[in-house]
């Protein structure tokens, strides 16, 4: 199993170009699903979690062919409508392949996911919304099998705000009869990207951005090609990673406002932030003022940086509170934090971070993507060794994260642990 040593105390410098977003880029994958053709996607990231998404479209009857950065999907030979368990385990995200299956077959049997190292996770309300337009919902063993001859246009209310949940809906309701009203929808800016190729599909949509999102459903969907929007939260994790090696870093080929509510954090303890409209140069130095942040849906502070902010908190001169307010169990990578030194005591859905001095290196075990990264970035400032173990977690979400930290400055070396 392959790991990460990492000999800390090296300042980061120099530029590193943000990938495409993960998340844009598999609903954007389940979504050629909905066209009968070849839908040509570009500034793909190169993670696992888009090789899982390949696979699937490929076990539905897909053809793919991947060029550096770019992704071509061939939906005409798609012929099975289910998505397994070993993938649905696997990635979470396999999932959106639910709504443009409905829409444009009329069937889809997709595997309950189950619950994961971060919380419970269900699907219900992706459910739910699916019944309202009309699918007949029925679980056999594990799967639940989804049937419609037509789908019709309703009024959708999420109980709460789903990502993967609005991007389902919408590719299911992009083909239905009538119209749509999808209300207290996320906001994301992987949901305004997905509205962009639908519409370029020939989809009827507005809203997109806001809480509430209006589809016309129209007869035919037709192939076209997309480029994904940059990773804000690659950017998010580069950006802690300059500030808390006391370097400094330009980010490329991103978008400052996709991380406001980072980029008023960092400045808030004390980091220097320029933006232009595509890049930012982040430089910081600990040890920080403590901050106190609570993660929330788009535009508050996300839970995917949750765990960056937190090891960056800990080279803070003062106590700060991480609230986690979107997964209930997200903070795995604490106790992992603590073996490096730092001090955090967990209160419920808070973390108390209690600044130290230093950190020190120590053998770690990443337990999810983020988490992963935040131990990643523990490691670059801790004194002697830090390895980390299961690193393919980060691997299903960041871009040659090793190589790109490696490029700025950081003693980072991916090698084949023992194995267990
Ligand atoms: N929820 C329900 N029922 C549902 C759907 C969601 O109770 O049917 C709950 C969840 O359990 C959670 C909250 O609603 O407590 C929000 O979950 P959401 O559905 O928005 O999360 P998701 O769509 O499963 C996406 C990202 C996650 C990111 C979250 C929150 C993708 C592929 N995944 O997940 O990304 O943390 O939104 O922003 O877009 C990651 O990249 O590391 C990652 C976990």
């Amino acid at each position: 199993m392959q790991e990460l040593k990492i000999i800390g105390g090296k300042p980061l410098y120099g530029s590193v170009r943000i990938s495409g977003a993960k998340n844009a880029a598999l609903p954007a994958l389940a979504a050629t699903l909905l066209t009968d053709g070849v839908t040509t996607l570009s500034n793909m990231p190169d993670v696992r979690d888009i090789d899982s998404m390949c696979k699937l479209l490929q076990a539905l009857g897909a053809r793919i062919k991947r060029q550096e950065y770019s992704i071509s999907v061939d939906t005409r030979m798609v012929n099975k409508w289910n998505a397994p368990h070993e993938l649905v385990r696997k990635m979470r995200a396999s999932v959106l392949v639910m709504g443009p299956l409905l829409a444009r077959f009329g069937k889809a049997e997709v595997s309950l996911p189950g619950g994961c190292t971060i919380g419970n996770r269900p699907i219900d309300l992706h459910i739910a919304a699916m019944k309202k337009l009309g699918a007949e919902v029925s679980l056999v063993k594990g799967d639940t099998h989804l049937v419609s001859k037509r789908l019709s246009g309703t009024h959708i209310y999420f109980d709460r705000p789903t990502v993967t949940g609005t991007e389902n809906v919408m590719m299911a309701a992009v083909k239905a009869d009538g119209k749509t009203v999808l209300e207290n929808a996320a906001r994301e800016p992987e949901i305004v990207d997905l509205a962009e190729m639908l519409s370029k599909m020939g989809a009827q949509i507005t809203g997109a951005g806001s809480d509430k999102i209006v589809i016309e459903g129209v007869q035919t969907l037709v192939p076209t090609s997309h480029k994904i929007i940059p990773d804000r939260i690659e950017a998010g994790t580069y950006a802690v990673a300059a500030a808390m090696t006391g370097g400094e870093v330009s980010l490329t080929d991103m978008k400052p406002e996709m991380i406001s509510s980072l980029l008023s954090k960092l400045r808030a303890a004390g980091c220097t932030v320029s933006e232009t409209d595509n890049s930012i140069t982040v430089s910081g130095k600990p040890p920080f003022m403590p901050v106190d942040i609570s993660t929330a849906e788009y535009p508050g502070f996300p839970t995917d940086l949750q765990a960056q902010f937190m090891a960056m908190m800990c080279l803070s001169n003062g106590e700060s509170v991480v609230a986690e307010n979107i997964f209930e169990d997200r903070f795995k990578h604490v106790p992992e934090l603590n073996r490096l030194g730092a001090d955090i005591v967990i209160k419920d859905r808070n973390a108390i971070v209690r600044g130290v001095n230093s950190l020190t290196g120590a053998i770690v075990t990443a337990s999810d993507l983020r988490a992963s990264a935040s131990l990643v970035l523990a490691g670059l400032v801790a004194e002697d060794e830090t390895r980390v173990l299961r690193i393919y977690h980060l691997d299903r979400g960041y871009d040659s994260m090793d190589k790109k930290l490696a490029e700025l400055g950081a003693d980072i070396k991916r090698t084949e642990g023992p194995n267990p």
